[in-house]
């Protein structure tokens, strides 16, 4: 069953989609460059911390890592900030991006003693080009056949010393071989309001507009955990201020310009309050399978798994069960719909 929204919301509105964005492009200038300048993540950087002083220590490149998590909370960033760390330059490229098996090649053989080879979207490297990552990735060599039959020729070609750093938000989707070969694999978790409400201030103070702690609060609290979106709901709620309310940001103008662009107190926009609508209206809050709610609400299963449930789940709005989706109490109060006759909703 498909069904044909009329509402003009098809597509989920720019200000919370976690995917990269053109007007993103200035991201680079709030980005972090040192580790102590990162805010949040904190297990993730504990680690790493040891990890860098490490390899460092002893004069060796860092062993592989792997950053896994859903979109927009930074795995690029705290890439370059190893890189940083590391005082070595990092190279980047993409699973989609890699075509053919010299892509790959000439990525790797371009690099230098201890340079980071970034791979973002791994899980999407096609797999027979895999291979040549692994004795890259061991032993810091790859071999190359040449010609086909009888007559094809092998050279083995050493390599620098080098780090892979592959970033996915399917870690499930990479094969076995290739998330052994990682020595270091780390998660990264949404981030809390408070630590979102810091990157919001150091995000106002170098885009020079002033902002008060409950309008930083307000907009933390509103970007569903992630980074990227507050960044972006930042630039939006700086512009209503700029030309409505004198230039600074106090929680009732973040408030006035989030409410404008459908984002509401919980920071859920359209498209989330769609799909738990859907739940509701047409599979009686639910189980429904992913693919049949996809279908239903036209998106893709992928997106609605990768991009909306993780903060659904996260803010307790829905459960996955084996039999699908549900979704609990707080949902059908959030929308102001009356729950009748759901002996299975515990929540
Ligand atoms: N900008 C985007 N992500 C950030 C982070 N984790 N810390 C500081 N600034 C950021």
């Amino acid at each position: 069953m498909s069904i044909n929204f009329s509402d003009g919301l098809e597509d989920q509105p720019i200000v919370t989609s976690s995917s990269v964005l053109p007007e993103d492009a200035s991201e680079g200038s709030l980005r972090p460059k040192t580790i102590t300048e990162y805010i949040g993540q904190e297990k993730a950087k504990d680690n790493l911390s040891v990890f860098i002083d490490a390899a460092r220590m002893r004069g060796e490149p860092l062993d592989h890592v792997l950053l896994h998590g859903p979109p927009g909370l930074g795995k690029t960033t705290l890439a370059a900030v190893i890189a940083n760390e590391m005082g070595v330059n990092m190279r980047i490229t993409s699973g989609p991006a890699i075509e053919k098996p010299g892509d790959l090649v000439a990525m790797l053989t371009n690099l230098n003693e201890g340079d980071i080879l970034f791979v973002d979207e791994i899980h999407r490297l096609n797999r027979a080009y895999e291979e040549i990552l692994y004795p890259a990735m061991e032993d810091y060599a790859i071999d190359i056949i040449l010609g086909k039959g009888p007559s094809a020729n092998s050279i083995h070609l050493e390599l620098p010393k080098f780090t892979l750093i592959g970033a996915t938000t399917r870690s499930g989707q990479l094969t076995a071989p290739l998330r052994d070969r990682f020595g270091v694999s780390l998660r990264l978790e949404l981030y809390t309001p408070d630590e979102l409400r810091r990157i919001v201030e150091r995000s106002s103070d170098i885009l020079g507009i002033e902002i008060d702690r409950d309008g930083a609060m307000e907009i933390a609290s509103r970007s569903r955990g992630t980074p990227r979106i507050a960044n972006r709901m930042l630039r939006r709620v700086r512009d209503f201020a700029q030309v409505r309310a004198g230039g600074v940001i106090t929680k009732d103008v973040a408030d006035m310009a989030l409410s404008r662009l459908e984002v509401d107190k919980l920071g859920l926009d359209a498209l989330d309050r769609r799909m738990l609508r859907s739940i509701i209206e047409f599979y009686n809050g639910g189980p429904v399978g992913l693919d049949t709610l996809a279908a239903t609400i036209n998106e893709e299963a992928v997106t609605l798994e990768d991009v909306y449930e993780p903060y659904l789940l996260q803010q307790g709005f829905l459960t996955r069960t084996p039999r699908g989706r549900c979704v609990t109490r707080k949902a059908y109060e959030h929308l102001g719909i009356e729950c009748l006759g759901q002996e299975e909703l515990s929540l």
